[in-house]
């Protein structure tokens, strides 16, 4: 089976958050299972700039406003379509927004750019290969099963994951007479929304089948408190939408083997993680003080609850703790953790900015990782977190709640407790959880077994890829 994936960042090339992760793994997970999954993706300047060597497959003469090759690139075992359009790629910010962080003015044409041309290759544009199906991720890409209905490709099924509701792709109307779609696209059933065009919007009206990234975020986006206006359409589509958790690279997430640690260990060795607890200190400029470390990796946003976790920080503290935060975000929430750092020297800590090695040192030398969101489709921190031995302790909501086992009495008894759940996202909720992650870590062989299990659970892609090619399967044969 062949399969196009379309997707606006992929990892190692380009990531700011889970999903370049899951574009970046899922094709290695599938082809045991007899799927080519072939990547296409925006050749932004850190793209072209990597690639080493490529071979131009195909090309569109004028694609919003000048010509643009498909470059077939072979990296680190993907097989990847990079789109090379300059002019809407060819930036020196991020993938989205400029360096003042601003989004781009013409985001519209770039990503109705990517999907024209995922669309067109799923109509045959390139002489040596054709998808027998369509999977698009998020907003950015969701216009191509809107303009696979109006050409070669209408009977093409195609897949449409989404990974945060949050981001819509909504765009003013004055855009939609320079997507190249037909008139009747402005309508309902197509790409117009409250009058205003949406990306994600016609997606969801038109990709055969609508995944998300948890089966308890599938259900809580047909509610109206995370459907964020969705919920009516989805439940509209119920038969078509699904949840399909999240895995994780197990060869890139691997404490046995990863060269960021300052020591490699494993399930049986987990004694030797004290020497990371010990270089994450250093990093961090702590105290030698005994006690546990919590960790944050994250975007500093209200999404992920940062705004309750600053209220906490001095309780931790107080508890003897330690936190170690990686991340950037909203600046309020950057400017309360670094006073919260000027608070408590030796004790909290803040590195701001994007870093991949120190992420793997935070996962393998922090004691717990802590996860407050307010909402999270999946969630990959926390699975990162179980594969190496930091503890999560997370809000219980979507793929939170569907990763991690609660330290309730029952599953601490029977040896299955994998972390900490709670909720409301509240301080209270949060403080309430922290007093009972203390409680539990001054019982050094009950948080050992906890770590053991969380390290033995499988979080690798296996089950989760096996269920999309299953739906895979299912589409192309009702087809
Ligand atoms: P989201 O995609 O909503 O941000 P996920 O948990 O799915 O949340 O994925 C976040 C990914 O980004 C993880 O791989 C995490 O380790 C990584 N990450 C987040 N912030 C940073 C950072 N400041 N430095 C390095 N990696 C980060
Ligand atoms: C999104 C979500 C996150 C999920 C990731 C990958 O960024 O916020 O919960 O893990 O996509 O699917």
């Amino acid at each position: 089976m062949q399969v196009l994936s379309v997707a606006s960042e992929v990892f190692p090339l380009v990531k700011t958050g889970g999903l370049a992760d899951v574009a970046g793994a899922l094709p290695g997970a599938l082809m045991p299972l007899g799927v080519r999954m072939r990547t296409l993706m925006p050749g932004y300047p850190a793209v072209m700039r990597t690639i080493k060597t490529h071979e131009v497959v195909g090309g569109f003469p004028n694609l919003f406003g000048a010509p643009a090759s498909v470059l077939a690139v072979d990296h680190e075992g993907l097989d990847l379509l990079v789109l090379d359009a300059p002019h809407l790629f060819e930036r020196d910010g991020g993938p989205y927004v400029d360096r003042a962080g601003r989004d781009y003015p013409d985001n519209f044409r770039r990503f109705a750019g990517l999907s024209l041309a995922a669309a067109e290759i799923a109509g045959g544009i390139l002489p040596s290969w054709t998808p027998d199906l369509v999977h698009v991720h998020d907003w950015q890409a969701a216009l191509t099963p809107v303009y696979m209905q109006f050409g070669p490709a209408h009977l093409m099924p195609s897949v449409l994951t989404i990974h945060n509701i949050a981001f819509q792709g909504r765009f003013g109307p004055d855009v939609f007479p320079e997507l190249a779609l037909p008139a009747q696209a402005f309508s309902v059933d197509y790409v117009e929304y409250y009058g205003d065009v949406g990306f994600l919007k016609g997606g969801l009206q038109t990709a055969t089948a609508i995944t998300t990234v948890s089966p308890s975020y599938a259900q809580e986006i047909l509610t109206p408190e995370f459907g964020m206006g969705f919920e009516g359409l989805l439940a509209a589509r119920l038969s078509s939408v699904s949840g399909i958790v999240n895995g994780i690279d197990t060869g890139v997430w691997n404490p046995q083997t990863d060269a960021n640690l300052k020591t490699a260990y494993g399930a049986s060795s987990i004694k030797k993680r004290e020497a990371n607890k010990q270089a994450l200190a250093a990093r961090f400029s702590f105290d030698l003080t005994p006690g546990p470390i919590f960790c944050v990796v994250s975007r500093l946003t209200s999404q992920k609850g940062m705004d309750v976790l600053a209220e906490v920080v001095d309780d931790i503290v107080e508890n003897g703790g330690k936190l170690a935060i990686l991340g950037s975000g909203d600046p309020a929430l950057e400017a309360a953790f670094l006073l919260a750092a000027a608070r408590h020297p030796g004790r909290v800590g803040i590195v701001i900015g994007y870093d991949e090695p120190l992420s793997h040192l935070m996962q393998a030398g922090a004691d717990a990782i802590l996860i407050p969101s307010r909402f999270e489709p999946c969630g990959l921190t926390q699975l990162y977190g179980l594969r190496y031995g930091c503890v999560p302790v997370v809000a219980r909501t979507g793929g939170l709640a569907d990763t991690i086992i609660d330290a309730n009495e029952a599953a601490l008894a029977a040896g299955v407790a994998t972390g900490f759940q709670f909720s409301p996202v509240t301080a209270d909720g949060l403080r309430q959880a922290l007093r009972r992650v203390f409680t539990l870590y001054n019982d050094l062989k009950a948080w050992n077994r906890m770590q053991v299990q969380g390290m033995k659970s499988d979080v690798s892609w296996d089950l989760s890829a096996g269920r999309y090619a299953a739906l895979y399967s299912r589409l192309l044969a009702k087809g």
